[in-house]
């Protein structure tokens, strides 16, 4: 798998992120095999300075909607780009509690426009799953980013069932493999899984031929992070 992302949400502090940097520095990253942490904002420029040989990106959780202006509170993609963030979460479903689908798409604008590669997170709740929704509502997610995608620019698509995030439920093997592989037939993107991946099962989430794993709370821990970018690697 070619991409990790650790998703710190908010959580963390200066001591908590300094520990995992320093700890995650021991890391062999394979080139282009990318391992990225989405941080906090305050916490980015931290972990940029304690992670000196690049081989570890840096991820925006969200960005604002606007370029620039009077926005009290919001953070821009250019100011994500200016402190070394390379990728941005765009549209993860606990934003799109509070964004709407024109609200994600001006942020996957903002993103091309910086030249940060979007993320964008999609999924279905337990309820449209029930009544066999998923498909027609994650293509509702998708369609109107990618019309915004041109020329060099990319969407990297993260499957994040909404039921799955911080349950500890996870598909089955065979549900994965029948979303992330129509979503890679179908839109052509490099597709990612996320919900309650941990180092337990991102062994057998490797063998359905995703691209990469979006964890939240289990990369909160050094130890388990470094032992899921190994795993990764072995499914490279
Ligand atoms: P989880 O979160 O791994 O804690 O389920 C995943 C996510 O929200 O991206």
């Amino acid at each position: 798998m070619k991409y990790f992302i650790a998703n710190w949400k908010m959580h963390g502090d200066t001591e908590s992120i300094s520990e995992y940097c320093l700890a995650l520095n021991s890391l062999e990253i394979r080139h282009p095999q990318q391992c990225i942490l989405a941080l906090p904002a305050p916490l980015l420029p931290i972990a940029k300075k304690l992670l000196p040989n690049n081989a570890i990106q840096l991820a925006a959780q969200c960005v604002s909607q606007y370029a620039s202006g009077a926005y009290t509170g919001d953070i821009s993609a250019t100011m994500y780009s200016d402190i070394g963030c390379q990728f941005a979460l765009i549209g993860h479903s606990e934003r799109r509690a509070i964004e709407s689908i024109p609200h994600t798409c001006n942020q996957i604008t903002q993103c091309i426009s910086t030249k940060i590669q979007p993320i964008l997170c999609i999924g279905e709740s337990a309820e449209e799953k029930a009544n066999l929704e998923t498909k027609a509502v994650i293509s509702a997610q998708i369609e109107p980013c990618l019309k915004l995608i041109q020329g060099e620019s990319k969407l990297i698509l993260a499957y994040e069932p909404r039921w799955a995030i911080g349950s500890g439920l996870t598909p089955s093997q065979d549900e994965i493999m029948i979303v992330t592989s129509w979503l890679k037939e179908s839109y052509g993107c490099e597709v990612l899984y996320g919900g309650s991946v941990n180092d337990t099962n991102l062994a057998a989430l490797g063998k359905t031929g995703i691209d990469g794993v979006l964890v939240g709370g289990a990369s909160l821990d050094s130890k388990q992070t470094i032992s899921m970018v190994k795993t990764c690697t072995q499914y490279f």
